[in-house]
């Protein structure tokens, strides 16, 4: 096994796509991405490109000349991606950004976001009981990743989405942009907008390694309340530890990713991924 990882053979046949950040050091795509490329037997591979901003364009228009398949596009060019490709999909205009490229027959680049998709197959594979009507959704925080979540919640039936974000106007923004019953709240009021809530979802990186904790008291959320935090370093948050710990279900945030990335594998190499346990402990490293 070891040696199948350290050994890889490519043909002329291969198919090839590739992600683009600044920086890529730290993707886990190319894990993920290569484990099931593996596990399949598909000759193809997946490669990371540390593509600076001034360089994106060029690196995207470059993808149907060199024979590429499609691509991923992450931080921090999501919203950029948008206005170079050929064709965006509707959903991925609606959530302002794109993740997914596929190069078509024709060499044109189709735009699509996956990310929203990513949130809600991981929400409904660990908890398939969960009701998206049951109540108002409460999403911590207005950047990036919160456009696809609120674009993915409203689109799944939550009858109402409470917007809550330190920059209120970013918040304001957001809920005018994506349209629907999103009700903006401002930080302070955090706490309070936890009352009734059937589900609560941080998209802040808030209690990511590194960053500052999250303060917030979860007195007032009801003990049916779903928890779910996209932070997935580490994986046991410290809001998932205390949600827990007064006996809300929970969800962790690393099987967003593994689900966003089902679509890209299946348009480019031809074949549906699974999302395992061993998928997920091989991209943790563990
Ligand atoms: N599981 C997955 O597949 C997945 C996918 C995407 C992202 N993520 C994770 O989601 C997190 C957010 O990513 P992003 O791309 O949305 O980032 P982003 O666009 O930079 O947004 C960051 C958000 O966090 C808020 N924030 C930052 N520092 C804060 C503080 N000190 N107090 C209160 N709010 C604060 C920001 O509020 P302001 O608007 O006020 O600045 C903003 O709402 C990251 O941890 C990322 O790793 C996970």
């Amino acid at each position: 096994m070891a040696r199948d990882l350290l050994i890889q053979t490519l043909s002329g046949k291969s198919v090839i796509a590739g992600v683009f950040g600044w920086p890529i050091s730290h993707s886990r795509s190319p894990r993920l991405h290569g484990y099931w490329l593996r596990t399949y037997g598909i000759d193809g591979a997946y490669v990371p490109f540390a593509t600076h901003p001034a360089k994106l364009e060029q690196a995207i228009r470059a993808l149907p000349a060199l024979g590429f398949k499609g691509g991923n596009i992450t931080l921090p060019h999501k919203e950029r991606a948008l206005g170079l490709v050929d064709e965006a999909t509707p959903l991925a205009k609606r959530i302002g950004a794109v993740n997914t490229l596929l190069v078509r027959e024709d060499g044109s680049i189709l735009g699509d976001n996956t990310d929203g998709y990513g949130f809600l197959a991981h929400l409904i594979a660990s908890k398939p009981d969960w009701n998206a009507a049951g109540g108002p959704a409460v999403v911590l925080g207005a950047g990036g990743a919160a456009r696809a979540v609120v674009v993915a919640l409203l689109e799944a039936g939550v009858p109402e989405l409470i917007l809550v974000n330190r920059t209120t106007r970013r918040a304001e923004e957001l809920a005018a942009a994506i349209g629907g019953n999103i009700k903006v709240k401002a930080w302070e009021e955090r706490e309070a907008a936890l009352a009734g809530a059937n589900l609560l979802v941080n998209t802040t990186n808030l209690g990511q390694a590194g960053q500052a904790p999250l303060e917030i008291a979860l007195d007032r959320l009801p003990v049916s309340a779903l928890v779910y935090d996209i932070v997935y370093v580490p994986l046991l948050t410290d809001l998932l530890r205390a949600a827990q710990a007064r006996g809300n279900p929970i969800v962790d945030g690393i099987g967003m990713l593994l689900h966003q990335a089902r679509p890209g594998f299946a348009a480019w190499f031809g074949r549906e991924p699974d999302v395992t346990p061993e998928l997920r402990a091989f991209v943790l490293g563990e």
